[in-house]
């Protein structure tokens, strides 16, 4: 045989092996999954995949059935991230349909003459709310990536809004955690409280106006919501309490489709949110930091310790170059290097905790940090796998518990405050305590920093997906639970997973109860750690495993009420 015909078939058995080796293009579940904060949520999502709807579908149904039952955490008035695999083009891209400021917003929109930050200005009411996303991105992602019509869709929506949901403890929590500000708004206290109180478990909570906003949505698409008659409510309801929105801020308002944050740890391919969440950028610092150790090999709290130190800074990055990156130069390619992350691995002490102020100083000079939430357990994610190997891992939110607690009336929908995302006062800390620079200030038509994570994981022998709210500790709730992952891959493993976090300022290391050991804590302490333990549990995590062996599974976070299933597609 001639040399040259030897090569070819050499390139094209090398070639075609090649090919076959590529497991997600090849590998088709045996069983389809939906992991979400609700059952409700969860059961709709089952129901339109069972109806013959893909993974997208199944995401616009559990997306909007959470803005029915789940109130508290997201819903048509907010926004959120949507990470799509495509399986037949093994693509992978994010839906961007993060709130914008209005067109009115500016600066110095939060602060007094004196400069100073109006209290609760971006928390509660009209001014704290973005224009939300959240429905842009259920019609894009009908348009492009699903199969069955909006309506067919939305209908299991439609009928938890219009049939009602019965009151559970976590809904008791939340509305009691934001009661004040629902009694002042009284559109909001008429539907999500009872006589002005907060409703007693079982208690129906029923949403006519809702319902009749996602049915009009379902017939008339982006323009349902965006323009006409519920643009003009959502409007004149924002404008009657000092707020700034205009009929031009929706009716500009899009998604954007970006590409995912992608970076390697190990044989993990790790797929996360960019910019203008700051997820996918600090889950690359802190993997790619402690890939250079040999972690595994390491005791339990020498992990812990570089873990710790590995948040410290990229907590700080994030405070310094982190914003929307349609509006300042945020280095993404640097950032998420492994030779920057090598290059501040190289600054750890084994031994020593380095105190926040000690790492490089942040211009304009980043004040105190004082976190006033610990609960994280409102803002939502949930994860889905179709049986043709499709994945949605999506994170929504309208912020705090409720959001602005401000509902415009005619339409049932409850605002977000997303706003307060955004460095009110570069320098300043917002409600999580998280300080902020210029680029993450506020503008006109800019996106607010984010922390949402939704994530997917491909390895070798399977995928994760996986993400949670928590405010700034989503994205150190993510990485435990993609360290979980490496080490087992039962997602019950990586919900429960005790948690701890640091993120640069308050120079503090707040932790769950069981996740470190009394051994751990005083050698931690000896280190020069600042350890606080946190008055609850928190995290509300939703995952889905499918090992190419062992197949799929599904698990929700115990510490909340989340429902995880994993069924047949007959
Ligand atoms: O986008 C963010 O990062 C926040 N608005 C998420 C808020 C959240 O997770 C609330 N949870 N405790």
């Amino acid at each position: 045989m001639k040399r040259n015909t030897l090569f070819f078939i050499l390139f094209i058995w090398t070639y075609s092996h090649a090919i076959y080796a590529i497991p997600t293009e090849t590998k088709i579940p045996a069983q389809a999954a939906v992991a979400s904060a609700h059952p409700l949520a969860t059961q709709a999502g089952k129901q339109i995949l069972l109806q013959g709807g893909n993974a997208f579908d199944a995401a616009i149904a559990v997306t909007a059935a959470l803005a029915v039952v789940e109130p508290y955490s997201s819903g048509l008035g907010g926004g959120g991230f949507w990470l799509l695999h495509e399986q037949k083009k093994n693509k992978t891209i994010i839906i961007d349909g993060r709130e914008t400021a209005p067109a009115l917003a500016h600066r110095d929109l939060y602060l007094d003459q004196n400069g100073a930050y109006i209290a609760k200005s971006s928390v509660d009411g009209a001014l704290a709310a973005g224009i939300p996303g959240t429905v842009a991105a259920m019609v894009h992602l009908s348009e492009k990536y699903g199969i069955l019509s909006l309506k067919t869709v939305l209908q299991p929506a439609i009928k938890l809004a219009e049939q009602g949901f019965p009151v559970t403890q976590h809904y008791q929590k939340m509305a009691q955690f934001r009661l004040s500000v629902l009694q002042s708004f009284p559109a909001s206290a008429e539907i999500f409280l009872h006589n002005n109180k907060v409703p007693k478990a079982e208690h129906l909570i029923i949403q006519k106006k809702l319902a009749q906003t996602l049915r009009l949505i379902s017939e008339k698409g982006h323009a349902g919501f965006y323009e006409g008659q519920i643009a003009e409510n959502l409007v004149s309801a924002i404008q009657a309490e000092k707020g700034i929105w205009q009929l031009d801020d929706l009716k500009h308002y899009r998604v954007k489709e970006r590409e995912p944050v992608q970076f390697q740890y190990h044989d993990m391919q790790v797929f996360s949110a960019p910019p203008p969440s700051s997820g996918g950028i600090a889950l690359a610092t802190i993997l790619q930091i402690l890939q250079t150790y040999d972690f595994e090999l390491l005791d339990e709290t020498t992990q812990s310790h570089l873990m710790i130190e590995a948040m410290r800074r990229a907590y700080r990055d994030r405070a310094e170059y982190l914003g929307d990156s349609d509006f300042v130069k945020v280095p993404v390619t640097r950032l998420t290097h492994p030779w920057y992350a090598e290059g501040l691995a190289a600054g750890i002490h084994l031994e020593k905790a380095l105190p926040s102020d000690n790492l490089h100083e942040i211009i304009p000079a980043v004040g105190k940090s004082v976190s006033t939430r610990t609960e994280g357990q409102d803002t939502t994610h949930f994860s889905i796998l179709d049986t043709q190997g499709n994945m949605v891992s999506s994170t929504m939110s309208i912020n705090y518990p409720f959001g602005s607690g401000l509902t415009a009336a005619g339409t049932g929908v409850l605002l977000n405050d997303e706003m307060d995302d955004f460095s009110a006062l570069p320098g300043t800390a917002n409600i999580y305590g998280l300080v902020g620079a210029e680029a993450n200030a506020v503008a006109a038509g800019k996106r607010p920093l984010s922390s949402m994570s939704p994530t997917i994981v491909k390895t070798p022998q399977g995928i994760a997906l996986l993400g949670t709210p928590g405010g700034s500790r989503i994205i150190t709730m993510v990485l435990l639970g993609i360290l979980e992952f490496e080490k087992n891959s039962d997602p019950s493993q990586w919900v429960k997973r005790a948690r701890f976090h640091h993120q640069y300022l308050p120079d503090k290391v707040f932790f769950e109860k069981k996740a470190f050991s009394k051994d751990m804590i005083t050698r931690l302490k000896k280190m020069g750690h600042q350890l606080q333990e946190t008055d609850s549990d928190y995290g509300n995590m939703q995952a889905i495993s499918w090992d190419y062996k062992q197949g799929v599974s599904a698990a929700s976070d115990p510490r909340v009420e989340g429902q995880a299933i994993v069924f047949d597609i007959p």
